[in-house]
Parts: structure tokens; sequence; C-alpha cells
């Protein structure tokens, strides 16, 4: 059977298919929804829109392969799936041989990484076959958003309220500052340094940066600030409800503020805010290593799948 290998049409229904295979290979990510599709397609392939691929069969998209910017400088992210129907069939190769030369037309990268589910097996073989060595580990875990909290959390709450600390909807902060975009940036900026991941992380200026302040990547009244006053100091983004899931898509506190419950208020917070918004269980992800991890078992999450992360160094 002829697999045909074409670039990506920049259009909605491709976009569709892509994101169709990318679901079925990644359950655990949730249903995104396809009013967002086109613009998230090409917020994260801009600059890579001739590394966009997919893999046709009788005319049927089968199979996709993109890049995107990496952890680094020097790093570009590899994602795709084969539909399970046309697996074993040579598809993911010929992507994968087709990346390889587009790759070519990006010189400063040196470094490609990549993901699978531990769940699966043919995913792990493939990336070892191809000469990536797994470098990291994350984990996806879940709570229902009604189960109590612990006291030691009850008691950091009442603490973080003594102090005179507030937390206020991402898009309430919008209005209490003129450079809130840039200060909401220089947070994660600063925290983003202190993730223990194998890959270190490089800041990424502010204009390349400021579209993940809208949506599709973030819905301002879904992420939550805390504040010292007027001044920043944690923050924590929540996506939308999906089948009555809602996943935590990031935490950070200033490193100014470690230690004072700051995440664990903020978490908490988001469990009030996931019930208001209809979800009965919240999810998220963390790197094995992250002390945040620690926190949420110890806020009754439950480890549901786990992220196998691999680099590969191009000669
Ligand atoms: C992980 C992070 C968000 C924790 O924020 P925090 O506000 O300091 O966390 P809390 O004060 O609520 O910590 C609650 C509990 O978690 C555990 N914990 C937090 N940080 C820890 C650390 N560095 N080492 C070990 N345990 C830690 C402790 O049990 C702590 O309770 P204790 O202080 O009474 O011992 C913060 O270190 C950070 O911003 N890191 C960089 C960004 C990041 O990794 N984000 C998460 C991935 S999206």
């Amino acid at each position: 059977m002829k697999i045909k290998i074409e670039q990506w049409d920049g259009q909605y229904d491709d976009a569709c298919a892509m994101q169709n295979i990318a679901e079925l290979c990644n359950p655990i990510l949730g249903t995104m929804d396809r009013q967002n599709i086109l613009h998230f397609y090409r917020g994260v392939t801009k600059g890579f829109a001739q590394s966009t691929l997919i893999a046709k069969l009788k005319n049927e998209i089968c199979g996709y392969a993109l890049l995107c910017p990496g952890a680094s400088e020097h790093t570009v992210r590899l994602v795709g799936g084969v539909h399970p129907d046309h697996r074993s069939k040579g598809i993911a190769t010929k992507l994968y041989t087709e990346i390889l030369e587009r790759i070519k037309q990006h010189p400063s990268k040196t470094e490609i990484q990549s993901g699978t589910l531990k769940s699966c097996p043919a995913g792990t073989l493939f990336l070892k076959k191809l000469g990536f060595t797994q470098v990291d580990q994350g984990h996806w875990s879940s709570r229902s958003v009604t189960a109590p909290f612990p006291s030691w959390a009850i008691e950091k709450v009442m603490q973080f309220e003594k102090a005179s600390l507030t937390i206020v909807l991402g898009s309430e902060f919008e209005t209490l500052r003129a450079d809130w975009d840039r200060e909401w940036w220089s947070l994660m900026m600063s925290a983003n340094k202190d993730i223990p991941s194998t890959i270190p992380f490089q800041p990424i200026p502010f204009e390349i940066w400021r579209p993940r302040l809208n949506p599709p990547f973030l819905n301002r009244n879904h992420s939550l600030i805390a504040l010292d006053e007027l001044t920043p100091i944690g923050v924590l983004h929540l996506d939308d409800v999906v089948n009555g899931k809602i996943n935590i898509c990031y935490t950070g506190t200033a490193s100014s503020h470690r230690r004072r419950g700051i995440s664990t208020v903020l978490k908490i917070k988001s469990f009030e805010l996931a019930k208001k918004l209809g979800a009965h269980t919240i999810g998220t992800f963390n790197h094995h290593k992250n002390p945040m991890l620690h926190i949420n078992k110890r806020l009754g999450f439950e480890q549901q799948e786990v992220n196998l992360e691999y680099l590969k160094i191009l000669k």
C-alpha cells in the first residue's frame, strides 16, 4: 500500500484529523475543543510549518508528525502518532525519515526530544530503535474535586490568610496592574528555572511567549494568581472541563515565597474553582523529581499514567 507524506495544508479538517489521532494515542489528554484546533496547531507549529506532516493511505490521514520548540534553544520537540488501525505498516518510520530531512532547515537545532506513554510499549520500542535515550519521566495523576482536604493543608490556608496574602482570578489580576502580562511572564520564567528537568529550561522572550496568555493556550478565567499586595508570587493554570475532568496545567511559586504553602493554597482554591466550573475530577502532570509530586500525593492525587521523555542528539 502506498503511503503518501504531505505537508499539513494549515487548514481545519486536517488539523482535526491530526488531533483525532493524537487523542487516540494519548487518551489521558482528554478531548480538545475543536473550535480552538486551528489556532492551537498554527500556534504550536509556528516557525516549523514545513515540518508539520501528515501521512495518507488511500487519501485518508492515518498518521502525523510535527516539530515544535523544545525545552532549550538547541532542542526541537517531535510529536506524532499513527492511527491504531494502521500500525506496523512503516508509517511512523516514513514520517520520521521525512522529519529528519526537514530538521536540516533548522541548523541551530542539535537535539530532538519526544515522549511516549509507559503503557504504550510500541512507542518506547520505536523511539529506542531510532536512537533516542530515555532522560526523564512525568506522572499523570488525578483526584476527585470533592475529596476532603487534609488538616495540614487547611492549616496552610489559615497561615496564608493570616499573612494577608490573597488569591485572584487571572482575569481580575489584569485589571489591577497595567504591566500584568509582563509580571505573569516574569514569575513563570523565574519559577521554571527550578523545574528539575534533565533538559535545562531557557527563558522565552516576552514577545514570543505573550500569545500563551490567550486562548487556546490559556483561559484567564481559569487561572489563579497569588498576590503579596500587588506583586504576583504564585500562579496556577487550569484548562477547560472535558467530560467532567479538568487539568492543572501549571503551578509555580516565586522563589522568594517558597515553603510558605502558596502552591498548596493555590491547589485548594483550584479544586473550588474546578467544582464551580462543573468538573468532578481534577488531573495534573508532574516531573518525577518535582516536589510538586509529593505535594499532590499528600493532597490525595493518585497516579494514572507515566509519560517517558526521550532525547536524541543529532549528528
Ligand atoms: C514546586 C513549587 C510550586 C512548590 O511551591 P511552594 O509554594 O514552595 O510549595 P508549598 O509551600 O505549598 O509546599 C507544600 C509542601 O510540599 C513539599 N515541598 C514543597 N517544596 C519542596 C521542596 N523543594 N523539597 C521538598 N518538599 C517540598 C513540602 O512537604 C511542603 O510542606 P512543608 O513546607 O510544610 O514541608 C515551587 O517549588 C516551584 O515553583 N517550583 C518551580 C516550578 C515548578 O516546578 N512547578 C511545578 C510543575 S508545573
